[in-house]
């Protein structure tokens, strides 16, 4: 069966995106699309290569009872060819993505996360690097519920309604 290969991208890598590949990987554990998925994160920028995910995101992802592993890597021109879906968290990252998609003729796989967001199709998964514990929990809620949706997108176009 074909893989299908997903990438969430943001400006760190230590909040937003790793919090979208854990929440993404503990919603597939044990259902059919795990077998078939490959998921990763990655910033646009250089800021926190090596780095283990921020301190509250790590506790605000173990409150709700997700469970993070992931090390910081900026995104590069071989992840466009490599992912089938890459997923930006605001527009400052989607345009930035656009930058290298363009150039690898590959801008059809970038879109913004919260298009998946039944409660804000378009807008960003905003930033909650300078702010409190309530912008980690809002970052949370926001991308419980649009996972739930990509997920739902994936499983028609990529499991043609089998179910695990
Ligand atoms: P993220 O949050 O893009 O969700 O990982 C940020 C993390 C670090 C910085 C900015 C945003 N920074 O400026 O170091």
């Amino acid at each position: 069966m074909e893989q299908v290969k997903i990438l969430f991208v943001c400006l760190g890598n230590i909040c937003r995106s790793p919090l979208a590949e854990a929440v993404f990987k503990h919603k597939i554990k044990g259902t059919a699309l795990e077998k078939i998925v490959k998921a990763d994160s990655c910033g646009t920028s250089n800021y926190h290569i090596g780095d283990i995910p921020d301190s509250r995101t790590i506790a605000n992802a173990k409150k709700n009872g997700v469970e993070i592993d992931h090390y910081g890597r900026q995104l590069c021109t071989n992840d466009l060819e490599q992912f089938d879906y890459i997923l930006a968290m605001d527009n400052s990252n989607y345009q930035n993505i656009l930058r290298l998609a363009h150039a690898s003729h590959h801008s059809d796989k970038v879109q913004l996360m919260r298009n998946f967001d039944p409660q804000g199709k378009g807008l960003e998964v905003p930033d909650p690097y300078y702010g409190g514990e309530r912008g980690f929990q809002e970052v949370f809620d926001i991308l419980d519920r649009s996972m739930d949706q990509f997920i739902a997108h994936l499983e028609e176009v990529h499991l043609s309604g089998a179910k695990a």
